[in-house]
């Protein structure tokens, strides 16, 4: 979000507004009627009228009327409207945008999940039908004893293989058995494949129940 447009926004909201309620009865003279003490409210017989607007009251309504004892009888009804200064902003506007930026991590971080899932999902279609009855269910199977258990490679080392098993440059002496496998998949099998073997890890089995 813009900034400059953050600030103005806010600065023009009141944060809140507190009302109170003075009042003075059978005012006789109302010519300093302004710096006479008031009762009731937050003016708790301390604060003249004059005293509560400096410290940032204003005077919402009045109300006058005539006591039986002659005097008059004086009712304000004060609100203090408090406005958002410089560092209620700031701190606000740190609030909003460390909410935002939260939100795009959190979106970030499920975007990717999805990808994963998604890329597993595809991996153990493949994987179950074309590999697994060599590789072992858990990928943990040495096929035909010259390979090594796939959970155990990394995504580079898997790449580095079956690339190799492609162009017929790796043969641990049944490299003839795995060429063909190698040659009927994409490089986005290999990934898929990969981010499924990743979930049989018995560590991440573990983390899944
Ligand atoms: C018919 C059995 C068989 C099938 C099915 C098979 N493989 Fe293999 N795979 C092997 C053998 C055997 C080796 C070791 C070859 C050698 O001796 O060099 C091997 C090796 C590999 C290696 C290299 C391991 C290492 O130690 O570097 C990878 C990676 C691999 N296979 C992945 C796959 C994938 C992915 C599939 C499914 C698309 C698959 N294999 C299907 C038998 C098979």
């Amino acid at each position: 979000m813009n900034k400059k447009l953050l600030f103005l926004i806010l600065s023009s909201i009141t944060l809140f507004a507190e009302t109170t309620m003075c009042y003075k009865e059978n005012v006789t003279s109302i010519s300093n009627i302004d710096d006479i003490k008031l009762d009731g409210g937050k003016c708790e017989s301390q604060n003249s009228l004059n005293e509560m607007k400096e410290s940032g009251w204003n005077v919402d309504d009045i109300n006058i009327s005539k006591n039986p004892d002659g005097g008059m009888n004086y009712i304000y009804i004060l609100k203090n409207e408090k406005q958002y200064n410089a560092s209620d902003i700031e701190s606000i506007e740190q609030k909003i945008l460390q909410k935002l930026e939260n939100r795009k991590v959190e979106d970030e971080k499920r975007r990717i999940e999805e990808i994963k899932i998604k890329m597993s999902r595809e991996g153990k279609i493949k994987y179950v039908k074309k590999c697994q009855s060599c590789h072992g269910e858990n990928a943990e199977l040495k096929a035909l004893g010259t390979s090594r258990p796939l959970v155990t490679l990394n995504l580079d080392q898997m790449i580095t293989s079956i690339h190799e098993y492609q162009r017929h440059a790796k043969d641990n002496g049944n490299g003839v058995v795995m060429t063909p496998y190698a040659k009927s998949i994409n490089e986005r099998d290999i990934k898929n494949i990969y981010s499924y073997i990743l979930t049989l890890k018995p560590e991440e089995k573990k983390e899944n129940k």
